[in-house]
């Protein structure tokens, strides 16, 4: 419909510029088309090249609105030009007037057929030029209602002159003897220029209706072009019928009468029939939709009890997962606390073996020393009990030979030689000085075979009241050996700073093998960096003084300690992380089990409720300090 706008404003566009040619030279069919019928004058022929630019103008705004405004003005500019030229030409026609605008470009013949003014438009043409100037100006206000109706009013003038040509009545193209009529293509380019004008927005206004896609738009656009064009054809059938004497005018008035309502009759009827398929069409659209929406809704009803019987399927299986993977759980759980249970029964028996073996060993070195030190005792306190008859006998013989001496000044040769042969004065010295000796080391062996029994104490396997350092002094005495000097290094001193400490109750043989184990290792450590031999001890600095420092001391009421530390290597971090764990030793194969500190530890910690800790750093030594409660509870 658009495009019909533009072809329609492009014609009404030529029309104007054949008139003009026509005009500049002088053909008189361009000017009037058929001789003896009134020409279309200058002006209304710029008028119409005005308008049809105007509506042409108004379509590429339309398209390019952002881009070129000055388009809408000159569309406005031309409307307003046609607008002008209208209401002047009908002011000069309504007071009697001339602007002189009339034959502003050309001489109009003063006889001119059908023209009261030369060169002067028609009263209606000039009226629709107002009417459709300004229906070209209001189309670019949104309210296009009113631009349509302008038109329609243009379209009513229009036709009245076209069919005034067409049923040849010169009065409804000429309004009045008076003045200049309509010319035949000036109420054509008008018609055009109407409908160009009421299709520039089809979907816009009063068109709006005829150019809608809907029921009614379909009839209206088919009824339109019959109920315009039928009624003047019939009108000129009958008006010819009558004209030439068929019938009368009363007669002709009836049968247009008649054929019209047959003519509308029929058409309704036919636009009716059309309207009835179209519905039926719609109606069985609309079944088809629905019954298609049902099946759909049902598919999705099964589809859906599908998925939620699935999904209950699913769901079931995940909770049959669930407790399949909770079983295995739990069975997992016995499992692993079944293999911590053999993992503790597994240490519980290395324990009880390390304590075996330790035991064993203490045991056997025990019962050594026990049986070492009863053996010893019998023929020392023999020994010891008859030294001192022996001292007194020895006095009694002395005194005696000493009587003989003094009586008998001068024996017989043989007993002279035999008192020079024993130097019997230095004899009777040195025996005194032999005995006192022999009961000093009587004494001596005494007091170790006491120490020995102390160490060994194998009848006491209960707790006691004991004397912590008689403890230590017998381990000592068993270590004496070990501590003296060797041919690579001097004697290890033993420095004891002993406190004033209370009797303390524990298992004393215990006890005394974890002083045993302590000091062995300290004496140990000491030997391993001044073993020249080894090739750790190459790098390691040699030990000027070796010592073992032995300090006790009574920390409250309730708690002794006792520190061995002695200045050999020391050890890393590492060492002493892992120092009480049963069989770890740095020691070569066969001169270490790694049991002695283990054991030493459950002695301390499990049996005593005490305490044994390590500090050492490497090449500052190393110092185990142990404290155990005096009593146990
Ligand atoms: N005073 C110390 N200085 C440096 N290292 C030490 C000292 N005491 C213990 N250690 C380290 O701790 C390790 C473990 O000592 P532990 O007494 O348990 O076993 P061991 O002496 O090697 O063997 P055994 O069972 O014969 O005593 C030793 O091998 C040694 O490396
Ligand atoms: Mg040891």
């Amino acid at each position: 419909m658009q495009s019909y706008s533009r072809k329609a404003a492009t014609t009404v566009l030529l029309i104007g510029c054949v008139v003009i040619a026509g005009w500049i030279f002088d053909i008189a069919i361009l000017k009037s088309i058929l001789p003896g019928l009134v020409s279309m004058k200058t002006n209304t022929a710029i008028c119409f090249i005005l308008s049809g630019t105007s509506l042409q103008l108004w379509h590429r705004a339309l398209k390019n609105i952002p881009r070129l405004p000055h388009l809408r003005i000159a569309a406005v500019a031309c409307a307003s030009l046609v607008i002008s030229i209208g209401l002047l030409t009908l002011i000069q026609y309504s007071f009697n007037l001339n602007f002189g605008i009339d034959e502003l470009f050309f001489k109009d013949n003063t006889s001119a057929v059908g023209t009261a003014y030369p060169g002067r438009m028609a009263p209606n043409t000039a009226l629709n030029f107002f009417l459709l100037g300004s229906a070209l100006l209001l189309l670019n206000i949104p309210q296009y209602i009113l631009a349509h109706s302008f038109t329609l009013v243009a379209f009513l003038i229009a036709s009245l002159g076209l069919l005034g040509y067409i049923y040849g009545n010169s009065y409804f193209y000429k309004a009045g003897s008076a003045y200049t009529a309509m010319a035949l293509h000036t109420a054509i380019a008008f018609i055009l220029l109407c409908f160009g004008i009421l299709f520039a927005r089809p979907g816009r206004g009063l068109i709006a209706v005829v150019s809608s896609n809907n029921a009614g738009g379909i009839m209206a656009r088919r009824l339109y072009p019959t109920a315009i064009a039928i009624p003047p054809i019939v009108g000129w059938l009958i008006l010819s019928g009558y004209r030439s004497n068929v019938y009368t005018a009363e007669m002709a008035i009836s049968l247009l009468g008649v054929l019209n309502v047959v003519v509308f009759a029929v058409l309704i009827w036919w636009n009716a029939k059309e309207l009835g398929s179209i519905d039926g069409q719609r109606y069985r659209a609309e079944k088809a939709l629905k019954e298609a929406n049902e099946e759909l809704e049902n598919r999705v009803n099964e589809r859906t009890a599908q998925l939620s019987q699935a999904n209950e399927e699913l769901q079931n299986e995940i909770a049959d997962r669930k407790l399949a993977e909770e079983a295995l759980r739990q069975s997992e759980e016995r499992e692993k606390q079944k293999s911590q249970q053999l993992e503790l029964a597994l240490q519980k028996l290395q324990q009880t073996q390390t304590q075996l073996i330790q035991t064993e060993k203490m045991s056997s070195l025990g019962q050594l020393i026990a049986g070492v030190a009863h053996e010893i005792n019998n023929p020392i306190n023999f020994i010891y009990g008859n030294i001192n008859y022996a001292h007194q006998y020895c006095q009694d013989l002395l005194a005696l030979v000493h009587l003989y001496q003094q009586h008998y000044a001068h024996p017989v040769p043989e007993i002279q030689q035999k008192l020079q042969a024993i130097e019997l004065d230095f004899l009777i010295e040195d025996l005194a000085k032999l005995l006192t000796s022999m009961k000093l080391g009587a004494e001596r062996i005494r007091e170790i075979v006491l120490t020995l029994r102390n160490f060994s104490r194998l009848h006491e396997a209960e707790k006691k009241l004991v004397n912590i350092h008689e403890g230590i002094d017998s381990t000592l005495l068993i270590l004496q050996s070990r501590l003296k000097a060797k041919p690579d290094r001097p004697p290890i001193q033993v420095i004891k700073e002993y406190g004033e400490l209370p009797l303390v109750e524990c298992y004393a043989g215990l006890l005394n093998q974890v002083f045993m184990n302590l000091l062995t290792n300290a004496i140990d450590a000491i030997e391993q960096t001044d073993d020249s031999k080894s090739k750790a001890a190459a790098d390691k600095p040699r030990i000027q003084n070796p010592q073992i420092r032995i300090r006790t001391e009574k920390i409250n009421s309730t708690q002794i300690a006792i520190s061995i530390a002695d200045n050999g290597p020391g050890m890393t971090e590492e060492v002493r992380q892992k120092l009480f764990d049963p069989f770890f030793t740095t020691k070569p194969v066969g001169k270490g089990t790694g049991l002695g500190l283990s054991i030493s530890y459950q002695i301390v910690v499990e049996k005593h409720g005490g305490q044994l800790n390590c500090i050492s750093t490497p090449g500052k030594g190393a110092e185990f300090a142990i404290e155990i409660p005096i009593r146990q509870s």
